[in-house]
Formats: structure tokens, C-alpha cells, sequence
């Protein structure tokens, strides 16, 4: 069985995690949740983590040890998926698993993504620059924010009379198609 970890960030909503979990379970993918990582033990994630019954292990980014830390709770995984992660990951991180980082992100890369581009900032430059059309990104992680081999992609229309929220709830909806799919995709190219 190939084990996921699922590196979630301080503020996390879980909805992209329950999408992975819900996944594994119905056997969409060949998968299973062996951690969940948090930076905080109070979040939403956390606990729609809890409720699935998966493990969580708070990983504290100001620690001076925090890469060692972050890498020793990955421990048994064979995947990384970021769910709202919102940092740079460590470079050991990166080099223990090399092409087996995954993140999503929401719009279409490589158009609005990089450094600040996260939540609702994606949304807004969107409807800012006209687009009629955005979506999510899957992606492999690198050094560099957004900048991974893009494993695919999910589009939806830009409405005239969007909001940032309703465009984001739209895109969130191909999230949630888009992220088992991925993992799956990946699992089957092994
Ligand atoms: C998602 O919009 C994802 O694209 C971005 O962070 C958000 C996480 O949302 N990387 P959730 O916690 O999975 O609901």
C-alpha cells in the first residue's frame, strides 16, 4: 500500500484533505492517509483529521530543528501532498522525496501563481485581468513557489458577475476532482 502525508497549513479548512481521505477510502486511489502534518493542534483540518480517525502530528515551524522535524514525521510515507501549506518546503524535505511532492493550486499555472499568489489573492488577480476562464493546478513541488511539472489540470468560467467568492467556491469544487485524480495519475506511473 503506498502511504500519503498530508502537510496542511495554520489556517487549513481540511476540505482538499477530506476530498484525499474520502478518495482512499472509495478507493479512487490506491492510497492510504499515513499522517496528517499540522503547524497548529487547533484548525479546522485538524479537525476534520481527527474526526476521519487519521493520525495528526503537530510539526511547529519556528522550532530550530524544524526541517529534521518535519522530515522524522514524514517517516513511512511514500507521498507528500500540500493541502494549504503555505511555506517553502525545506530542502531535505524536497531531497527525501524527490518527484513525490505534490501541491494544488488554485487557478491555472503558470498564470497567477508564485510568491503572495495564495487564498483569495489567486481569485481577485483573476478577475482583475478579465480572465474567462480559471481552475486548479496540480503540481510537482520544487524549490521555487508553483514553479513544479504540472501533473494536470481542472478548468471552470470566469461568470461576469463573479465575486472572488463565488469564483473560489467554483474552483474549489474542481479541487476536490482534481487532487485524487492527480495522486492517482502519479501512483499509476510508478
Ligand atoms: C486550496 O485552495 C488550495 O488550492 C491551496 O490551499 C487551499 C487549501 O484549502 N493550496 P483546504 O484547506 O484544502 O480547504
Amino acid at each position: 500500500m503506498i502511504n500519503l502525508g498530508i502537510l496542511i497549513g495554520p489556517k487549513g479548512r481540511g476540505s482538499n484533505l477530506l476530498a484525499i481521505a474520502n478518495a482512499c477510502r472509495s478507493g479512487q486511489i490506491g492510497a492510504s492517509i499515513h499522517v496528517v502534518v499540522s503547524p497548529v493542534s487547533g484548525s479546522e483540518a485538524v479537525a476534520k483529521a481527527t474526526e476521519k480517525a487519521l493520525p495528526v502530528k503537530v510539526v511547529t515551524p519556528s522550532s530550530t530543528n524544524y526541517a529534521k522535524e518535519l522530515l522524522a514525521s514524514l517517516d513511512g510515507c511514500d507521498f507528500v501532498c500540500l493541502a494549504g501549506y503555505m511555506r517553502l518546503l525545506p530542502a531535505e524535505v524536497l531531497h527525501a522525496f524527490p518527484n513525490r511532492v505534490l501541491n494544488i493550486h488554485p487557478a491555472l499555472l503558470p498564470k497567477f501563481g508564485g510568491k503572495g499568489m495564495f487564498g483569495n489573492h489567486v481569485h481577485e488577480a483573476v478577475i482583475e485581468a478579465g480572465e474567462s476562464e480559471s481552475g486548479c493546478t496540480v503540481h510537482f513541488v520544487s524549490d521555487k513557489y508553483d514553479e513544479g511539472e504540472i501533473i494536470l489540470q481542472r478548468h471552470c468560467p470566469v461568470l461576469p458577475s463573479d465575486t472572488i467568492e463565488t469564483l473560489a467556491a467554483r474552483v474549489l469544487i474542481e479541487e476536490h476532482l482534481a487532487y485524487p485524480e492527480a495522486i492517482q495519475k502519479v501512483i499509476e506511473a510508478l
